[in-house]
């Protein structure tokens, strides 16, 4: 039977046996006004019981809505007593980059006084990046600069070959440098590149730099990472496989400058023209920094918040296979 029929069906059938039932035995007997009384005595008892839940509802609604302002204040919240963290994050249209843009806008959101500067490589701005930075509710500079084809990288040429992001991140530079008032005076810089891994931790350490502050970065120069070496609380070298002779052998990830010291030096920046490795080395050089400026941070340079992640290329050669077997892929106007 509780199959066949509906749920509701079935629930109107109780119901109205229940009230036939409750029609026979009312006829069988005249209530007493004792009965009447007693009877009145239990609704009241139960319309107080149900006041109670209903206030014990209203009491938990407001605990949870106090608590969610309370985490809002830590989500996307602004301070102004506290530096703000400027992210200068070159991007380039590929598959990847929806997924990699909304997973680093993610984390991004939950850390507070951040101003993102996202320039994409290209020679309009995309409405896709667009809409996704609209979308964050964050501080946000939605800029875009082409890197002219001699610099491009062929899509098989091995990532390191050709610098990524210069005019991208030249771009960054010279925005926060053109605004100086709207940026806060009090602030840092950081490149983040979207298809990295970030702790929350990271912009902790480095949202209080003086000058510029380092720490390791995981997943990177083929080995499980590179860190700066730390003797007596001073950055003495670095602890890498590749080049370690260079000025300053850290990862774009690595470091965070002080606001006022890029103001400072107007000139310092990254350039299509200088040796393979030395675009990090070329920007904090140009800033007048020696090793003993660098604060080192992550407990000393011993632990690893951010890690060079890359996201892997993904394979679309079923899109060719089903085109030719049936003369139709999928979907261009979904957008991945
Ligand atoms: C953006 O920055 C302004 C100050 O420049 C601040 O008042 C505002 O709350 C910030 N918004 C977010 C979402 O961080």
């Amino acid at each position: 039977m509780a199959r066949i029929l509906p749920n509701f069906l079935y629930l109107c059938v109780i119901v109205f046996a229940f009230l036939s039932a409750l029609m026979i035995i009312d006829s069988f007997h005249e209530c007493s006004s004792a009965e009447l009384d007693a009877t009145r005595e239990l609704l009241k008892k139960y319309s107080h019981q149900v006041q109670f839940v209903k206030n014990e509802r209203k009491t938990l609604i407001e605990k949870l809505e106090t608590q969610r302002s309370v985490d809002g204040t830590k989500h996307n919240s602004w301070l102004p007593e506290l530096p703000v963290i400027y992210l200068i994050t070159p991007t380039h249209s590929r598959a990847e980059q929806k997924a990699d843009i909304t997973r680093m806008s993610h984390t991004l959101k939950l850390v507070p006084n951040i101003h993102w500067i996202v320039i994409e490589d290209s020679e309009q701005k995309s409405d896709m990046v667009s809409r996704l930075l609209e979308q964050t509710g964050l501080n946000y500079t939605h800029l875009n600069v082409l890197t002219p084809q001699k610099f491009k990288m062929a899509s098989k040429d091995p990532n390191w070959l050709k610098p990524r992001g210069v005019l991208q991140r030249n771009a960054g530079l010279e925005w926060l440098r053109n605004h100086k008032n709207s940026p806060a005076k009090k602030g840092v810089l950081y490149f983040a590149d979207d298809d990295n891994t970030y702790s929350l931790q990271i912009f902790e350490e480095m949202r209080f730099t003086q000058k510029a502050s380092v720490w390791p970065v995981g997943l990177v120069g083929y080995l499980r990472y590179e860190r700066p070496i730390v003797e007596k609380g001073q950055v003495v070298g670095w602890f890498t496989a590749w080049k370690p002779d260079r000025p300053f052998a850290i990862d774009m990830a690595g470091f965070a400058v002080n606001l006022q010291l890029v103001l400072k030096y107007p000139k310092a920046g990254f350039s299509n023209e200088v040796r393979r490795g030395y675009q990090e080395s070329t920007f904090l050089s140009g800033l007048q920094l020696t090793l003993s400026d660098l604060e080192p941070k992550a407990n000393m340079c011993s632990e690893v918040l951010v890690w060079h992640t890359r996201t892997e290329k993904s394979s679309m050669e079923n899109e060719a296979k089903l085109m030719k077997k049936f003369g139709k892929a999928s979907n261009p106007n979904i957008e991945v």
